[in-house]
């Protein structure tokens, strides 16, 4: 495959390994995010692909990608909506259950955060087995509102993920491991 460079800002990633659990290979973005021209590099490439795509909001997944989410909401000028973990949102909610590497966890979005066929992007930080983007992207649908793409920093292939992507809607990782 026809992989990009790999950008200086990478080498702010770092592998933890056997955390949250033995046998777990963590990737740690907070060296990145502690660096400025780092971060503000990672984000820009983030946002580069739908710079022209006249999104209306980011659906930014609990915990870390908020914090991708958010900046690149920022950089491109549009709302940002909290896809959180339960029982985090005070409002009627929209749930959706999914199986992680090392667990089963939900989230959920406001039912009235976006209206129908607002176009949005859902961001997250890394794609391991792809539960979460997916339950995110069905939370979009039950939503219905018009889910251009989804973002993630980090895809670590092997895991399953974009095997199970088997949407319509492009997936772009920025690195791949
Ligand atoms: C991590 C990561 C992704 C998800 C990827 O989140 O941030 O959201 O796992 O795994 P998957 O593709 O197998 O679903 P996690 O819920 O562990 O922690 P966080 O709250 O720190 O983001
Ligand atoms: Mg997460």
């Amino acid at each position: 495959t026809d992989l990009p460079a790999t950008p200086a800002w990478a080498g702010r990633l770092r592998d933890v390994a056997d955390f949250p659990k033995p046998g777990i290979l963590f990737k740690d973005i907070m060296p990145l995010l502690a660096d400025g021209d780092d971060f503000a590099a990672a984000i820009d490439a983030m946002v580069a692909p739908w710079r022209e795509a006249r999104l209306d909001a980011v659906m930014g997944i609990e915990s870390r990608g908020f914090i991708l989410g958010a900046a690149m909401a920022r950089v491109l000028g549009v709302g940002f909506v909290p896809v959180r973990k339960p029982g985090k949102l005070p409002g009627r909610t929209l749930k959706q259950d999914y199986t992680l590497e090392y667990r089963t966890d939900s989230i959920e979005v406001h039912a009235d955060a976006l209206p129908p066929g607002a176009r949005v992007l859902v961001v997250d930080d890394v794609l391991a087995t792809g539960g979460t983007l997916l339950a995110a992207l069905s939370l979009a649908r039950q939503l219905q509102v018009e889910v251009l793409g989804a973002a993630v920093l980090v895809e670590l292939a092997g895991l399953g993920g974009r095997e199970r992507w088997t949407s319509d809607v492009p997936l772009v990782a920025n690195l791949v491991y």
